[in-house]
């Protein structure tokens, strides 16, 4: 396997350790580097990868958007969530997907194993990238119902009209806790050097489950307010390498799994 993650910046991506821990363990040869590309080199450094022969590649910020024009063709998953995050390359084209639903429903699936989306309604705040993929992946599971809700309410109104589902203010979106069955936060509050996400959870349904996209710190204040009230929870970690897991199939034919270990090597 040859193949890289393409970001800028790209020194934090967990991508490597993910993938050379899986090459590692199925006995894969090969490379996976982090490669830093601006965005005026796109274009050239992606023809780069195509003639030094790499297999595929993943994609981070800023370059998810912007490498559809580069992609001979992206499937109904990366059409519908409007990004791409993985690449394979084949006879010198490009073929892109996105794997962020998978991550985002096998981690919740692996964490809350009889998690049945009849009849639910799922509370999802933000209206970035990965709200998108997780709305996406929502009813791809035939989810009953999707309630956005966004600082910015423009950005919600997209979401909104894209995958046809309700808005709730953001102001307002504590009245909506005690018909939640899932709640998701897809925004970057709470992470370590942003503001906190300021809810209060204490009407959420009991049977509720709570998930965060956010793993630094892995107990977000908002899943340790879950914990707190006795709902089920999931971290965001799993997510990451569950999205992992479709690329690596993709470059190797084997859909790898995600153990602890490697969680903890991801945390470290
Ligand atoms: P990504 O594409 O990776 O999901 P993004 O597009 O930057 O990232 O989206 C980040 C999300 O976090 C957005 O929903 C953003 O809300 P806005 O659309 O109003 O910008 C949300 N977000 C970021 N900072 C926020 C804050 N201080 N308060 C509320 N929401 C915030």
């Amino acid at each position: 396997m040859k193949a890289a993650v393409i970001g800028h910046p790209i020194a934090h991506s967990k991508s490597p350790i993910i993938h050379q821990y899986w090459m590692e363990q199925y006995g894969v040869q090969g490379t996976y580097e982090a490669i830093d590309i601006t965005p005026e080199n796109l274009k050239n450094d992606i023809q780069r990868l195509i003639d030094g022969g790499y297999e595929g590649f993943n994609v981070t910020l800023p370059h998810k958007q912007n490498i559809i024009q580069h992609c001979h063709e992206i499937d109904k998953t990366a059409q519908a969530i409007g990004a791409v995050n993985t690449v394979k390359i084949i006879d010198g084209k490009l073929y892109g997907t996105n794997t962020d639903a998978f991550g985002f429903i096998e981690n919740l699936k692996s964490h809350v194993a009889d998690f049945s989306f009849e009849n639910k309604t799922a509370l999802v705040l933000g209206a970035g990238g990965a709200s998108r993929a997780i709305i996406y992946g929502l009813q791809q599971q035939n989810i009953s119902k999707i309630i956005v809700s966004n600082r910015t309410i423009e950005n919600a109104k997209i979401l909104a009209d894209d995958f046809d589902i309700e808005i709730i203010e953001w102001d307002k979106k504590e009245t909506i806790l005690p018909q939640t069955d899932l709640l998701v936060n897809t925004t970057s509050l709470g992470m370590a050097g942003k503001p906190p996400l300021e809810m209060d959870i204490a009407t959420l349904k009991s049977d509720a489950v709570v998930s965060d996209i956010v793993y630094s710190p892995l107990m977000t204040d908002l899943l340790i307010g879950a914990k707190n009230k006795h709902n089920q929870y999931v971290t965001g970690i799993g997510m990451l390498i569950h999205q992992a897991r479709p690329a690596f199939q993709a470059w190797t034919d084997i859909l790898p799994e995600v153990t602890g270990e490697l969680e903890a090597l991801v945390l470290k």
